[in-house]
């Protein structure tokens, strides 16, 4: 009876384990949830644009989806400016706040009330494993500003 139970708690372990780490393969590295929690679609992350095209074929393939009906909308595509390097101008503490809540930091002149429409201020709406990686994630960009050349920024400095 003993060998029993050992071997329900031996099953039950590798169980355990492999979903671990399955979960983990799954959809937790940093591009992966960009490109799921669809931020490309207003981003880029030109230094890290391989990694980023990676991600994007992978998850098209995983939905059996063609992600070219999102670039449709190509118009959107550099409105949030580049990320490349985020994490050197703004701390993980900033990041967590603004992607849980853009609005409060768009600025209120008449370019940027078009910009702090609902749909450019989306809340981030992933599971909390994937939000944290997103913002580890973020905070890793340290390659130079990329933004094309131009850009002004809609966001209250604080
Ligand atoms: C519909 C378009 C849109 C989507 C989708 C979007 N953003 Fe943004 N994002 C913006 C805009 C617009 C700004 C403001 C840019 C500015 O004027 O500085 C912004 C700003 C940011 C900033 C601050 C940039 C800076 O220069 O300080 C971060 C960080 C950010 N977004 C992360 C994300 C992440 C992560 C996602 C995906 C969960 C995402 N965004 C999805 C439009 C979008």
């Amino acid at each position: 009876m003993e060998q029993i139970y050992r071997y329900v708690y031996v099953l039950a372990f590798l169980f355990l384990i492999s979903t671990a780490s399955y979960a983990q393969d799954a959809s937790v590295d940093g591009p992966t949830v960009f490109v799921e929690s669809r931020c490309y679609t207003c981003h880029t992350i030109k230094a890290q644009s391989t990694e980023i095209e990676a991600a994007k074929t992978a998850f098209a393939e995983s939905k059996g989806v063609d992600l070219k009906e999102d670039d449709d909308d190509e118009k959107d595509e550099s409105k949030g400016g580049d990320l490349s390097n985020i994490g050197a101008e703004r701390d993980q503490e900033w990041l967590t706040d603004y992607v849980k809540n853009p609005k409060k930091f768009f600025k209120s002149d008449a370019k940027c009330k078009k910009l702090a429409k609902k749909k450019y201020r989306k809340r981030f709406k992933g599971s909390d494993e994937q939000y944290e990686v997103l913002i580890v994630y973020l905070a890793t960009l340290k390659y130079g500003d990329m933004r094309e050349e131009g850009f002004e920024s809609c966001l209250i400095e604080e």
